[in-house]
């Protein structure tokens, strides 16, 4: 599903936006602020150009900046890359910044779409050399496709079984030097040996409410729309710790702004639209507290395990996985135990109902 910004104007703009919405509505609205629908035009247009322009995560960004300068120098490709981190923390971003600072071409595909060797094969032999070679969801590449990549990460070649049966016989292809850059959601799942790989690793993290007001008013200029602080820092501080929803949530606010305020973003005007959003005061929306819910009141607080939790919610369990439960981890509102997932204290004070009898010993 594309996010369509005139979807959200329309609704906006429907009658009676002060009443319930209608739950079709609702529901498209809680997963237009969700990070885990890719919303291409919008990444793109806000996509940071260069290593100066991605704010924070300067623990990464400053060690790239020395390796890719320095493979410049040596005119040799960078080592192969691995970014690990939850959706819409800047790992496409970064894949193309350092293409860009390498001065190379970029070629981009994804781990589903790579099922046979001959896939991976044909996009190895065609790179033009020095190349980036971008795969995102790494962890979901096949076997047999992976087992192709190690001596070409490590070698530089490309095994091919010519013939068959007892006549057949293995030659190796050398490869166009070239720059893996991986990116997982799941970098547990990563087998050792392609982690090994890697010359390079990097887990990218939340972001603080600081850096996301720092990428809110860069998006607002480049949208051209006028934020003040107060504005920048109420949508910031309810981002879920995440660029990509934070540039969301600020296109929703505008919208909201331009149909019911002046169309300049302040504070109050934010709060607002972040209230009819269903987007609360800790940045979590509906599905987040459906969850925690699901958790108190199905489940005692826990623990719960995964797929008993996915059925519970009706969510598949990927986004839980993926999407849901890294930021909830984070915040101090759930806890993963070998017996399944714990609401903390902390969860219980967010949803406004006292922990059940007992549950003071799972925290
Ligand atoms: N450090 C950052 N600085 C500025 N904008 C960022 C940063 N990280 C992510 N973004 C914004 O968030 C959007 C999503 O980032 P993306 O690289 O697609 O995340 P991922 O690939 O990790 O899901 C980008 O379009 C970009 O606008
Ligand atoms: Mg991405």
């Amino acid at each position: 599903m594309s996010d369509s910004p005139d979807i959200g104007a329309n609704r906006i703009r429907t009658p009676g936006i002060g009443d319930e919405p209608a739950p079709i509505d609702a529901e498209v609205r809680v997963h237009d602020a969700r990070a885990d629908i890719p919303d291409d035009d919008l990444d793109r247009s806000l996509r940071p150009p260069t290593l100066s322009d991605f704010v924070n995560q300067s623990q990464v960004t400053e060690q790239l900046a020395i390796f890719i300068e320095a493979a410049r120098r040596r005119g040799e490709p960078l080592d192969h890359v691995l970014l690990a981190g939850p959706p819409g923390l800047g790992k496409t971003s970064l894949a193309h910044i350092v293409a860009a600072e390498l001065g190379v071409p970029m070629v981009q595909t994804a781990g589903p779409a790579l099922e046979r060797k001959a896939d991976i094969a044909s996009f190895l032999t065609s790179l033009e050399p020095g190349s980036v070679f971008f795969i995102d969801e790494i962890h979901r590449l096949g076997r047999a496709v992976e087992e192709t990549l190690y001596p070409a990460m490590e070698d530089g070649e490309l095994p091919v079984v010519l013939g068959q049966g007892a006549g057949a016989r293995t030659v190796t292809l050398p490869l166009p030097p070239f720059t893996l850059v991986g990116a997982t959601t799941r970098a547990g799942l990563l087998t050792t040996p392609l982690r090994d790989r890697f010359g390079v690793s990097h887990r990218l993290e939340h972001y603080n409410p600081e850096h996301l007001a720092r990428i809110i008013e860069r998006s607002a200029k480049i949208l051209e729309v006028e934020i003040d602080s107060a504005g920048a820092e109420m949508i910031a501080s309810r981002s879920r710790g995440t660029p990509r929803v934070a540039n969301r949530l600020l296109k929703r606010v505008r919208d909201f702004s331009q149909v019911k305020g002046t169309g300049e973003i302040g504070g109050a005007v934010a709060a607002d639209a972040l209230a009819m959003l269903e987007v609360d005061a800790g940045g979590l929306d509906r599905s987040d507290r459906a969850l925690l819910d699901t958790v108190a009141t199905k489940f005692g607080g826990g623990p719960v395990g995964l797929s008993t939790l996915a059925i519970a919610i009706g969510e598949e369990q990927d986004t839980i996985e993926d999407v849901l439960e890294p930021y909830l981890l984070q915040q101090g509102l759930l806890k993963r135990t070998p017996r399944g997932r714990v609401l903390t204290q902390r969860a219980y004070e967010h949803l406004g109902i006292p922990a059940p009898e007992g549950a003071a010993s799972l925290f």
